[in-house]
């Protein structure tokens, strides 16, 4: 266990600079996320922080001290791949004892780890296969053996489930952040995926085009948002979007968007009259209300999706303008009827129209 401190990180391949200068301290024994579009820079970073690839300028930490110039093999990390990286050719047993053979571990202790690892991770029966007699879960099962084998300061993670089904992706999530819980492991995880991020960080870094966006736990990055791309790319099916301008009249705030659709805004909003803003409301804070309501906007009912546990429904506004709502009643519905819609003020995000920041 041990801490990992990022300081001015930056790197750049050729006259190209892919990560412009991270700052992120992450603390003993968690499990930090970090998420982003892909081509953001998130495996440039896990590979500087594994020493895989050298910095062009910047300071690592592991355990406060400093890593710049120590190959991989003397950081004490462990490192998990999308593609599990298993030796073919050697059994599952073979695998997991392979690193700790190169350390020249004693015989007994390798012997003893294997074991506990295995055991750990349900691989005791499956210990004389070799990884085509695998299925793709049990692989990276071995893989992640062989990283908790070594029982590192850090765990490093890149897209270890991008290759699984999606049942198994859901299923494995919970297994590695349950085993992660239990060994302590300070750990950080690199994945595409929100979802992921969602379920298993204790604190997920938003990344963009090689720049930290926003850092924090799930439900605060959900709920407070820094800006309208942490907004939209946290959250499933993603926010709502309305551009329009700050109108202040006797009855309060309001959104005046495109086309004479009008959206009220909480009373203690901040912005001055004549603020260009776009206005955030999620799926689920959007409800479909009865004609006699007042501050509703009428939108064209296009698709309904159904999940199963939930019912997806895409509305247009005037301003050619798709909303995403989250429907109670979607038997009561049909795509080509027109419904009125409306938001809680106080669940409304305003951010800045211009720089996409959120407004207070
Ligand atoms: N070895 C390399 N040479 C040149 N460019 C690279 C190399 N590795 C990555 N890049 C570029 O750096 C950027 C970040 O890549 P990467 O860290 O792999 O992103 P992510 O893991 O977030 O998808 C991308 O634009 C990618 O094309
Ligand atoms: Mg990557």
């Amino acid at each position: 266990m041990a801490t990992v401190e990022l300081q001015g990180v930056r790197k750049s391949f050729g006259q190209l600079e892919v990560v412009h200068g991270v700052d992120l301290d992450i603390a003993e024994g968690e499990f930090a996320v970090l998420v982003g579009p892909s081509g953001c820079g998130k495996s440039t970073l896990l590979r500087m922080i594994a020493g895989l690839e050298e910095m062009t300028s910047g300071a690592i930490r592991i355990g406060g001290a400093i890593v710049n110039h120590l190959p991989p093999k003397d950081r004490d990390i462990a490192m998990v791949f999308q593609n599990y990286a298993l030796y073919p050719h050697k059994t599952v047993q073979a695998n997991m004892e392979f690193g700790l053979k190169l350390r020249k571990t004693p015989k007994a202790e390798i012997a003893r780890r294997v074991a506990d690892a295995a055991e750990i991770l349900g691989l005791t029966e499956l210990l004389g296969r070799h990884p085509r007699q695998l299925s793709g879960g049990q692989r990276q099962r071995v893989a992640m053996g062989r990283a908790i084998v070594r029982d590192p300061q850090v765990f490093l993670f890149d897209e270890p489930l991008s290759n699984l089904d999606a049942k198994l992706r859901v299923q494995m999530r919970t297994e590695i952040k349950a085993l992660q819980k239990r060994l302590g492991t300070t750990s950080v995880y690199v994945t595409h995926d929100q979802v992921e991020a969602m379920t298993m960080a204790d604190r997920i870094v938003v990344m963009r085009n090689g720049h930290i966006e926003q850092v924090g736990a799930p439900l605060d990055l959900y709920e407070r948002p820094a800006n309208m791309f942490v907004a939209g790319f946290i959250g499933s099916p993603a926010m709502n979007f309305i551009p329009g301008t700050v109108v202040r009249n006797g009855a309060g705030p309001v959104l005046r968007a495109a086309d004479g659709v009008t959206l009220r805004l909480a009373p203690d909003c901040a912005c001055e009259e004549g603020r260009q803003v776009v206005c955030g409301i999620r799926p689920e804070h959007l409800t479909i209300c009865s004609d006699a309501e007042q501050d509703a906007v009428s939108a064209a009912l296009r698709y309904i999706e159904p999940t199963g546990s939930q019912t997806f429904v895409f509305a247009d506004i005037a301003g050619g303008v798709q909303l995403c709502l989250i429907a109670a009643q979607p038997r009561l519905l049909a795509a080509g009827s027109t419904i009125r819609l409306r938001a809680e003020p106080s669940a409304v995000h305003l951010f800045d129209g211009a720089s996409g920041a959120v407004l207070h």
